[in-house]
């Protein structure tokens, strides 16, 4: 490393030791290729001499060859390290870079400004506690700022560094300056942050940056690494309420009972009392481990903490204050970013992480998107990539919480496939639902068990998927009649006819299509509690709504039937006419042609009726109910 750090060659121990005690500020650079972004940074990472020699060397003989700046160092080389940023003069991923001072550690996250990337923009700002945007002082106030600005206020940055570059293009006007940062102003009055530092500088003159500058006479405030120094982290408040997400139990032998996990906010100490959210039992903290025992623990620490009480705590939980105590709800409004190609559709249900509890969530209403640009709120029926939106979420459970403006980490989650386990959303919460808070459970003596036993037979539920005209009907109805001969007490539920009563408000777009088979699969589920035998037939296309509905009764009771006909087999018998309409454009979004069919991998029951006749399948599904003991009473 060139010559500052001259202790990480000499002593590394004391190297090491001096970097601990430092605080660590993270902070995003916000701003598009030509706003001097990348040289801004590369500035940074020189003049704190956090560059190896040998990356001090390429970057010399890399700036000569590209000849971007006559024979000085292009420090924007230094961070576009990406070969394909480089020859397209972009950035386009997320990249963080670490360098250091006497007085601080930073962590920077460089991410790209264009729209399309937005999800990059708000992964690399979640964790950070202040956002430099930058402003060409030449162009001013653009629309990417306020996008900038907005994500960041989102995703709870509350100090803004707006650095108004390129000031050696505009003579270090005064005027200019101060104009951009009144129109700056009176747009982010509405952001709610705490802190906006406006600083003249350019990076490629080091105007600012790290030295007070001459040509700016005029300007009282701050240097950029000054104000870096000094302005306050998001660890740095102790007074915060304490919140410990329990990551997991640390239990080497029968002595020793531990729950380790990071703090999210506020400090601990033994002798606290504290609460075990979501259950609420209370204790008393006997000890603080990091290295060894400690005095106490602090935001940003990763501890285990052992309880007085041998009480009820697993991985998930969130250790509390006692004075502050978290809700805890499971129904809340939410706002989503969404981050994944396939759109996000209201009633599918997701894998929700929050901390370190998982849990199952449904958008139950998309309640308006937000424009990035001019902030303005319009309806949807679906977000798509990189839209964000504030959506209404019902829970599998209830989970413990604070709103996303109070905590980052016990208020922010993110929304996973439950197939390909892709990270497909990131939220924050808001707030819990008043409506979840006013219903209860109420309870019911005769239980689902008990109506069954009268009618002397096991509830199951028989789901029949495939293509329009694969035969679902058809087959359901011959396997209904045979239970009904066997005296069993079943109820058919049917795409077409559900679709003339309780499902007559819908269509066949994506969303609507979700939304049937949530409908549908809540019925079955209802129809089972009753103790009756339920098939329901719909073309259900869709893996994720299957799997909902399947995870709505109890393990065995959902029997998948995939009545397997090839789309060219059920075009060619088209028995309602209408494949031929589809071909000839007069049907919207229909399955198999415009809409897409996701088969079944692993179906209970696989019907292959180009070998089978409707009456065989009926007879291979009863075997199959009486080798599964679903026909017979125990
Ligand atoms: S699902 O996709 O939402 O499960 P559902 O089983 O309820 O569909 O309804 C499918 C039935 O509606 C088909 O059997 C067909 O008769 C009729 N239908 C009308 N339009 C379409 C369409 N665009 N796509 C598929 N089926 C359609």
């Amino acid at each position: 490393m060139s010559d500052q750090n001259d202790l990480l060659s000499t002593d590394i121990e004391a190297y090491l030791h001096q970097h601990e005690q430092k605080s660590l500020l993270r902070f995003i650079t916000c701003g598009s290729v030509d706003d001097g972004k990348s040289t801004l940074i590369g500035r940074l990472l020189y003049d704190s001499r956090m560059i190896f020699e040998d990356q001090l060397a390429a970057l010399e003989a890399d700036s000569r060859k590209m000849g971007t700046q006559g024979q000085n160092i292009d420090f924007a080389l230094l961070v576009d390290g990406l070969a394909a940023e480089r020859e397209q003069g972009i950035t386009i991923d997320v990249a963080y870079r670490f360098f250091a001072t006497e007085k601080r550690k930073f962590i920077v996250a460089d991410t790209p400004g264009h729209e399309q990337y937005t999800r990059n923009m708000v992964t690399g700002a979640s964790t950070a506690d202040l956002a430099v945007i930058l402003i060409d002082a030449r162009r001013g106030v653009l629309t990417q700022t306020r996008r900038h600005s907005f994500l960041a206020s989102l995703v709870g940055i509350r100090n803004i560094v707006l650095a108004i570059n390129k000031m050696d293009l505009v003579d270090y006007s005064e005027d200019v300056f101060n104009s951009i940062i009144q129109e700056y102003k009176s747009f982010a009055s509405g952001l709610s942050f705490e802190s906006i530092v406006p600083i003249p500088m350019s990076a490629l003159a080091g105007d600012n940056i790290l030295t007070k500058s001459d040509q700016t006479p005029w300007y009282k405030g701050p240097t950029l690494m000054h104000h870096l120094e000094v302005v306050p982290t998001h660890d740095s408040d102790r007074s915060a309420s304490f919140r410990m997400p329990v990551q997991w139990v640390n239990r080497p032998n029968l002595d020793f009972r531990g729950f380790s996990g990071l703090i999210s906010a506020g400090s601990v100490k033994p002798g606290d009392r504290i609460r075990v959210m979501p259950s609420g039992r209370e204790s008393h903290v006997s000890r603080v481990f990091l290295d060894g025992d400690m005095e106490f623990g602090i935001a940003g620490q990763s501890v285990t903490i052992c309880l007085a009480d041998e009480i009820d705590c697993s991985r998930g939980d969130v250790l509390t204050g006692i004075d502050d105590p978290i809700e805890v709800s499971d129904q809340f409004e939410v706002t989503l970013v969404w981050m994944n190609d396939a759109a996000m559709q209201p009633g599918r249900s997701y894998l929700l992480k929050l901390g370190a509890k998982t849990v199952t969530a449904t958008v139950t209403a998309l309640k308006h998107k937000v424009n990035v640009n001019t902030l303005e709120q319009t309806t949807a029926e679906h977000l798509e990539l990189n839209e964000i939106g504030v959506c209404t979420l019902s829970l599998s459970q209830p989970v413990a919480f604070d709103s996303y403006e109070k905590n980052r980490e016990t208020g922010g989650f993110i929304l996973i496939d439950r197939f390909t386990n892709d990270t497909l959303a990131a939220g924050m919460i808001r707030s819990a639902l008043r409506r979840a808070q006013n219903i209860h459970w109420q309870s019911i003596d005769i239980d689902r068990t008990a109506r069954a036993r009268q009618k002397n037979q096991k509830p199951f539920v028989l789901w029949f998927t495939g293509l329009s005209g694969s035969g679902k009907s058809t087959i359901a109805n011959l396997v209904e009649r045979k239970l009904f001969e066997l005296g069993k007490h079943s109820t058919t539920l049917d795409g077409d006819n559900i679709r003339h009563q309780l499902n007559k408000d819908l269509g066949f777009s994506d969303a609507d299509r979700v939304e049937n088979v949530r409908r549908v699969a809540e019925v079955s589920r209802l129809m089972t509690d009753a103790g009756l035998i339920v098939l329901a037939s719909f073309i259900s296309p869709f893996r994720a709504e299957r799997q909902m509905a399947r995870e709505l009764l109890p393990s065995g009771e959902f029997l998948e039937v995939f009545v397997d006909t090839p789309l060219g087999v059920a075009e060619t018998r088209d028995p309602k006419g209408l494949y031929k309409k589809a071909r000839a454009g007069q049907i919207e979004n229909f399955t198999g042609i415009s809409s897409p069919y996701e088969a079944p991998e692993n179906p209970e029951i696989r019907i292959d009726t180009t070998s089978l006749s409707p009456e065989e399948a009926a007879g291979t599904i009863i075997t199959e109910l009486e080798k599964r003991g679903l026909l017979r009473i125990d």
